[in-house]
């Protein structure tokens, strides 16, 4: 038959019942050879485990599956190699996958799918291929808590505007602002560690929706894919894309906190800052402006969200009222899956590396820290520790001091004693210790505060922590 014969033909998988092939446009609609060919590698091991599976349940015989598996791997170099014959008449991985093998050895490939469904076989396949991914992101992440952890290290004392509604606020340190982005992280790795060991059993042999009359041995085939058990419910094997839902959840998150260091970085990078330089390797040029160097990966990296998150809702909304078990829709899963991992992975390495390449301008970060009477609250926690002020009070009189600074055009430091005495007499000499930003940052020795001491000690923590 030629191909466009084939095409017309009832399909040769599962068309016994009928008398046409499918229209073209149902074909075009139907099949999703086009995105899943990406579980090949999933699809291949998981019918290796369920052939050996079988033999050993004595359901085929040791030399059927002996010549399947062996047939698995020639299919698996071919489409290795690009020399697949991939067929859209064959609608998807499996079809495609179980109909070459049988070309290839035979009689034998047609006793593959005896105890399994397709619905059973797309579940285990997509597992198995978004747990790769969370092995990836966690892998991902922590390599970009280390370049976080390495621009700590180096200016682990240097001092910074610290910012509420991105208005000065008090002054922090360098290394405190980066540890924050660690902790974030952190969290997403832990996050993708969770939805993994939930996603780690195996709906293999839940067949098409009732488990199987066959006597298959399903924690054969869970422990031979990695999975810690079978699942335990058939009904829902088949019907649960619950590890894809978590994994784009998680997705999700960590694009957030990634749009929110890229905004971060597109911030500090312009020339009204100056906090960062970032390399030429993350930035691009302007076509008509020569002076321009622009922060296009960050921008890239604070839109990504969009498109993950835009997954997120589409696999819910695909997935919201569906009755059970398995329902044609939720072969719409996979296009999300893969664009949000793939977005993940390149944005995970793309911050990666703009973080590791970036300098920090250790002279901007100083002057800005102490504009903006960042020392206020030192000054007013001054008054309360000396002079015995209730807070409300000091707060009062430190806006007073502020006020009248900033009249003047001058910082906190530059008012004289006497200005400060005709706010509050008990003021002495002593206050202007308090209002360096240095002593500013010393002081805040709380555990979790932005004192180098205190940094320094979480540094340590993560240093062991991703060694
Ligand atoms: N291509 C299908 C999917 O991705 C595989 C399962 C098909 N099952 C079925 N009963 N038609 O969901």
């Amino acid at each position: 038959m030629s191909n466009e014969d084939q095409s017309k033909a009832a399909n040769q998988m599962w068309g016994g019942r009928f008398a046409e092939g499918p229209d073209a446009i149902m074909q075009a609609i139907n099949a999703s050879i086009g995105f899943d060919k990406r579980l090949y590698a999933q699809d291949i091991a998981g019918s290796r485990a369920h052939a050996a599976m079988l033999a050993a349940q004595g359901i085929l015989t040791d030399s059927d599956a002996g010549v399947i598996r062996e047939g698995l791997l020639t299919v698996l170099s071919e489409i290795e190699a690009g020399n697949f014959p991939f067929r859209v008449e064959l609608e998807d991985i499996h079809l495609n996958i179980e109909s070459r093998l049988t070309e290839i050895v035979g009689e034998a490939g047609k006793r593959l799918h005896t105890g399994r469904s397709r619905n059973d076989q797309v579940a285990v396949d997509f597992r198995l291929w978004v747990r790769d991914q969370c092995d990836a992101a966690i892998s991902g992440l922590s390599a970009l808590m280390r370049a976080f952890v390495a621009q700590a290290e180096q200016g682990a004392d240097w001092v910074m505007p610290g910012f509420t509604h991105l208005q000065t606020a008090q002054p922090v340190t360098w290394g405190h602002h980066m540890m924050a982005y660690v902790e974030m992280f952190a969290r997403d790795r832990s996050r993708f560690e969770d939805a993994r060991k939930r996603m780690n059993e195996s709906p293999l042999g839940a067949a098409a929706l009732a488990g199987t009359s066959f006597p298959i041995d399903r924690h054969m085939t869970a422990g031979a894919l990695g999975f810690d058990r079978p699942t335990a419910n058939s009904l829902d094997s088949v019907s649960d894309r619950d590890f894809a839902l978590e994994f784009l959840s998680v997705a999700s998150i960590t694009a957030m906190h990634l749009s929110r260091f890229a905004e971060e970085l597109v911030i500090w990078s312009s020339a009204q800052f100056r906090f960062v330089r970032l390399s030429d390797k993350w930035t691009t040029g302007s076509s008509i402006m020569p002076q321009k160097k622009n922060p296009d990966a960050a921008e890239l990296l604070r839109a990504k969200l969009g498109r993950i998150l835009g997954a997120t809702v589409a696999l819910f909304t695909i997935m919201k009222g569906l009755a059970l078990t398995y329902s044609k829709d939720m072969q719409e899963d996979k296009e999300q899956v893969f664009d949000a991992a793939d977005n993940l992975m390149l944005g995970l390495a793309a911050m990666t590396g703009m973080v590791s390449d970036m300098a920090a301008n250790r002279d901007s970060l100083t002057l800005a820290a102490a504009s903006g009477f960042s020392t206020a609250t030192d000054l007013a926690d001054w008054l309360v520790r000396r002079l015995n002020l209730p807070f409300r009070e000091a707060h009062h009189v430190t806006g007073t001091l502020v006020g009248m600074a900033e009249k003047a055009g001058i910082d906190l430091p530059d008012l004289s004693l006497d200005q400060m005495q005709s706010v509050h007499p008990g003021i002495t000499d002593e206050v202007f210790t308090v209002l360096g930003v240095e002593n500013s940052v010393n002081s805040r020795v709380s555990y979790g505060g932005t004192a180098p001491v205190r940094v320094r000690e979480q540094i340590a923590r993560w240093k062991a922590q991703l060694a």
